[in-house]
């Protein structure tokens, strides 16, 4: 039981590792380090952007074990040098100069290598295995490529000693374009890897703030008693870009804001906020409480999709003063795919009873903005309200961008004799800002690998949440082919069409811009 009792470097939110009932269950994994990493997809985008920049940062802080080996592969015929050439220019990029000290740079390039592969190709993945070397186990594979490719690699890796006995798998999104697809994928990685050495990456889940959620909900006693129906009077989650199509067209196109940010992402959100208390902050306890979360959305299809949900897509506009094509014009032809979509939604159990929970994203939004939102109910009595003074209700925002922070509004009497009347104010209480303002903010992805690394699954998500986000998603892109739904337009740089503020204000709810 190598590790049981291993206290976690860098770890915020984990438990005293693997201890107690849980430890040596059949679902939790080995918790060896792995000493190679296979990076299928290495030369990608996600790869020179996170992954790369991810594992340095690692890296420096003395994180990775000590042998560690990353064996980069992807099909472009490159060596070890160049490789290792555009990992230098992907960090430069990515990461401020004063990060690259020149011998930490050359301790992790030295860790590098790469093997051109086809993974279409099974005869290919000998030279793989030749380059991990036998000593050189776990090894843990993590597939940053497009999911056509997911059937074959896996195979490939079955086939050349790299699936079996402790190695594990990470995959990254899109897992499936619905249930029917998502269960083929996890169909084929099951026959190589067992769940219990899966990592399926949602990205969202490595952010600071996301676990810090967690850490606010059941670190506190605080907040707990008052997390219910009678006490919230609605939930928005919101994840706002200014970004547009980005070059990504061939996956965006036909895939849409409802597949790429709500299937995944935003239903993690909901599911975080809206779960039970977990017995342990490990990984069957969280994940089973998500999964009842996610089974107990309503159901939004043919009846309600109209008036549940509202979809746009932006044309011509100004973010931040400078103009901006529309998405028809970037991708160069007519297309009927979203890229804005808005929710109402409802959890349907006894602590949710009648809260909405109403969720949107959209490209090429005013400003960059995510952001859980908690709106309280206000007082039952105002013993102010013959003095003139208004009691607002409590707020809580949790916000994960730009800045990661979370922020309780609370009244306040503003100071003073009150001749004319009690005052109050809705002032801030900012948790964490000050108590955490010297602490680097890390990358995502960096939480990510190093839990892939040392075998800690809690945050990935497990086959029947992925399956449940799915069924969800499947039933409303149903209602909008009954309802002949087409998204509604609006300009690049506004809060999307308008039907989408009036679907939370004939609730009398107000978007949070
Ligand atoms: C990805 C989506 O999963 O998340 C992208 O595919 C989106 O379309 C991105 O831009 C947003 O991630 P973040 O961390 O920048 O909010």
């Amino acid at each position: 039981m190598l590790g049981c009792t291993k206290a976690r470097p860098g770890g915020t939110l984990h438990s005293a590792a693997h201890t107690g009932p849980g430890c040596g269950v059949n679902d939790l994994p080995s918790p060896q380090p792995v000493q190679s990493l296979l990076l299928f997809g290495a030369t990608g985008d996600l790869a020179r952007r996170m992954l790369l920049p991810s594992l340095f940062g690692l890296d420096v802080d003395g994180l990775l074990p000590e042998g560690l080996r990353i064996v980069a592969t992807a099909r472009s015929s490159l060596d070890d040098a160049s490789f290792r050439a555009m990992t230098e220019t992907a960090l430069g990029k990515a990461l401020e100069a004063e990060r690259l000290k020149p011998a930490a740079l050359a301790r992790f390039l030295e860790r590098i290598c790469y093997v051109p592969l086809d993974a279409a190709k099974p005869d290919q993945f000998q030279k793989l295995a030749a380059a991990v070397d036998a000593t050189r186990h776990p090894v843990a594979t993590f597939l940053s490529t497009a999911p056509s490719l997911f059937r074959a690699t896996i195979a490939g890796l079955a086939a050349c000693g790299l699936a079996g006995g402790t190695a594990r798998l990470a995959l990254e999104k899109p897992l499936g374009t619905d249930l029917a697809s998502s269960r083929d994928i996890n169909d084929a990685v099951a026959e190589a890897f067992p769940e219990s050495r899966t990592f399926r990456i949602d990205h969202y889940l490595g952010k600071e703030t996301v676990q810090n959620l967690l850490a606010m909900r059941f670190g506190n006693s605080l907040f707990e008693p008052l997390w219910n129906a009678q006490h919230i009077e609605h939930v928005q989650i919101t994840v706002a870009e200014t970004v547009g199509l980005e070059g990504r067209l061939d996956y965006f196109d036909g895939t849409g804001s409802l597949r790429d940010m709500v299937q995944n992402h935003m239903l993690q959100l909901l599911a975080l906020t809206a779960m039970e208390p977990p017995a342990q902050f490990d990984a069957s306890p969280i994940r089973n409480e998500k999964v009842k979360v996610l089974r107990s959305l309503r159901r939004i299809g043919q009846d309600t999709a109209a008036s549940h949900t509202v979809i746009g897509q932006y044309r011509p506009g100004a973010i931040a003063g400078m103009p901006v094509s529309g998405y028809v014009e970037e991708l160069g032809r007519a297309s009927d795919t979203e890229t804005f979509v808005a929710i109402k939604a409802h959890v349907d159990n006894w602590r949710w009873k009648g809260v909405p929970f109403y969720m949107r994203t959209g490209k090429r939004m005013p400003s960059r903005q995510s952001e859980i939102f908690i709106q309280f109910r206000g007082v039952p009595h105002s013993i102010f309200a013959h003095r003139g003074a208004v009691a607002q209700p409590n707020k809580l925002i949790i916000r994960l961008q730009p800045e990661e922070t979370i922020r309780l509004l609370m009244m306040t009497k503003q100071p003073g004799l009150d001749r004319e009347g009690v005052r109050l104010r809705e002032v801030p209480l900012d948790l964490g800002a000050v108590a955490f303002a010297d602490v680097r903010r890390r990358i995502a992805y960096e939480r990510l690998l190093l839990d892939l690394i040392e075998g800690d699954p809690t945050l990935f998500v497990r086959r029947d949440e992925v399956e449940a986000q799915w069924e969800w998603i499947d039933a409303i892109r149903q209602g909008w082919v009954a309802n002949s739904m087409t998204p509604r337009p609006y300009a690049a740089g506004t809060w999307g069409p308008s039907a989408a503020i009036a679907l939370t204000e004939r609730d009398g709810v107000t978007w949070r811009d």
